[in-house]
């Protein structure tokens, strides 16, 4: 960062932000993120410090596949029954976990005094944390675009079906459209083969350097695999119930990739003051 950058860091008060903070996102709904964001989180967690946000608004179920309890979420810290660090649940392998970030969406509406106030005490959490992922709601909805405009990468899932793949495209149009800053890379899951993840992420790619001149990077292909699924019913994360599994080899090869894929920091904000900032 450059010292001019540094020094309006310094008198905006926000805290040097240092996590890269990643988005995962879809079009369609159902076609895996919650379990994605989870495994993902946890195959990073090897060797980062990770915190992973549930910002769906409606059905954010981050806690049932991680089997975590959460009675508060950020609406408690706005209405004043809780702070910041009440909200903080932690997972497993020293991952922290704020299940529902959904309430973030309210700070947009506060008075500016608190709003200030809690995003400094929200950007704080980006000091001591390598990467921050960011479960979102399926859709193109304003919250869900706002959260990944905000994020320095954007993971967009789709399965290698039509109407999975035609809703892919549409958030990836939106995105684009609204200039999205940072990289914006494809996992395919629930493919038959890798080769079918391969075709799946190059059609979707077509698309998108043809009709919209933007760049979409491969992140990898998961499996249709029935052990996620019991994973599910058992309330385990898959890399943690079968961690020799393919599924869970996947998981860190996708973590590695994504780590590779070089993303230009957004350092003049801190992740939650942009997010706010695209919400209002
Ligand atoms: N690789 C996979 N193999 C088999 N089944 C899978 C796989 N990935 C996801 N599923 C199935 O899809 C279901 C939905 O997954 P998940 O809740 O992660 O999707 P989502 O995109 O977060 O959904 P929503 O849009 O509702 O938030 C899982 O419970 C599981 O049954
Ligand atoms: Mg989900």
């Amino acid at each position: 960062m450059g010292n001019h950058a540094a020094n309006l860091q310094q008198v905006s008060g926000d805290p040097q932000p240092s996590a890269r903070v990643v988005a995962i996102t879809s079009g369609k709904g159902g076609v895996g993120k919650t379990n994605i964001a989870a495994n993902l989180a946890l195959s990073m967690a090897a060797t980062q410090r990770i915190l992973l946000l549930d910002a769906d608004m409606s059905l954010g179920n981050l806690d049932l596949i991680l089997n975590i309890r959460s009675k508060y979420n950020i609406s408690h810290v706005l209405n004043g029954y809780k702070r910041i660090e009440d909200i903080i649940q932690a997972g497993p392998r020293d991952m922290r976990v704020i299940c529902g970030a959904s309430g973030l969406h309210e700070l947009a509406d506060i008075n500016e005094y608190d709003q200030q106030r809690l995003i400094q005490h929200l950007s704080g959490l980006q000091n001591d944390t390598d990467v921050i992922l960011v479960d979102t709601a399926a859709g193109i909805a304003n919250p869900v675009v706002s959260f990944c405009l905000a994020a320095d990468h954007v993971l967009v899932v789709t399965t290698p079906e039509a109407s999975a793949m035609t809703d892919a495209y549409g958030m990836i149009k939106v995105l684009v459209r609204k200039g999205n800053p940072g990289p914006i890379s494809i996992v395919v899951n629930m493919a038959h083969s890798v080769a079918e993840g391969k075709r799946t992420y190059q059609r979707l790619a077509d698309v998108t350097g043809r009709f919209l001149q933007a760049k979409l990077y491969y992140a990898g292909t998961l499996l249709k695999d029935d052990r996620l699924c019991r994973a599910v019913r058992a309330r385990t994360p898959v890399v943690l119930a079968y961690p020799q599994s393919q599924i869970a080899s996947s998981f860190s090869a996708l973590a590695a990739r994504l780590g590779g894929i070089a993303c230009e920091r957004n350092n003049q904000n801190t992740f939650f003051r942009r997010v706010i900032r695209w919400l209002s």
